[in-house]
């Protein structure tokens, strides 16, 4: 059976994770939360007291920084320098920081680097901004999830209110729209849809209609 890359790309709670870990689960392939990259390299800023804007010293932490993806107990766990850090980099102070530095050019090449060895072989998920336009321009399947910033803005609380986070949807949007702006202006890898994304609105889409229109999509591929 082919074992295809899937990219998954879409702004800032737009229901990338939860339809990504989904769609994995169903074809038995791996998922990848890039982003979850870039919030342990943001997390290590926070704590290293670096300012989230100096791309310089930014750059000089990257190279000496290790961010890994592993499985354990059926589970991927985002590993920062050998210690997991899973729970953490959903904090909002590291949600707050990673737009910037997630625009520094070494950040991204440490990040894309990893992600290219962990799908060299097919069989992913991979989720994130750049994924079909950059990390993997040939997959075999490119989705770009869209939905309404309020929309988001109540999907993210919901799911910050199970982790005892409180934060009001109009704080959310605004910092949604702030996270769309920074991430879709950089100059490096800017969010975009590659030419040949399907776009997918999941505005008024529940999650099980999102997973299965992209597994019907990847089944085709994969049998033809
Ligand atoms: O998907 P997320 O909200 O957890 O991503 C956090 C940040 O990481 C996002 O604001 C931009 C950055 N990111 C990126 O630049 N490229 C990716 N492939 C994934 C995330």
């Amino acid at each position: 059976m082919k074992k295809i890359i899937i990219a998954i790309d879409g702004p800032a709670a737009s229901g990338k994770s939860s339809t990504a870990k989904l769609v994995a689960a169903t074809l038995g392939y791996l998922h990848i939360d890039t982003g979850a990259m870039y919030r342990a390299m943001a997390l290590k800023i926070l704590r290293s007291k670096v300012d989230p804007n100096d791309t310089v010293k930014i750059s000089a932490l990257a190279t000496r920084t290790s961010v890994r993806l592993a499985l354990r107990e059926g589970k991927i766990r985002v590993v920062l320098d050998g210690e997991e850090v899973s729970g953490e980099i959903r904090l909002p102070e590291v949600t707050n920081i990673v737009s910037p530095i997630s625009t520094v050019s070494d950040v991204r090449k440490l990040m894309v680097h990893e992600q290219r060895a962990m799908g060299r072989e097919g069989g992913i998920v991979l989720e994130g901004r750049d994924i079909g336009s950059v990390v993997f321009p040939n997959a075999e399947l490119k989705i770009f999830m869209v939905a309404d910033a309020r929309e988001r803005a109540v999907r993210r609380r919901k799911e910050l209110g199970t982790k005892g986070v409180e934060i009001s949807v109009e704080e959310l949007e605004k910092e949604i729209l702030e996270r769309d702006r920074i991430d879709s202006g950089r100059s490096v890898s800017p969010l975009l849809k590659a030419d040949d994304a399907i776009e997918l609105d999941t505005t008024n889409l529940s999650i099980e209609e999102q997973v299965e229109f992209i597994v019907e999509k990847a089944r085709k591929i994969i049998e033809q």
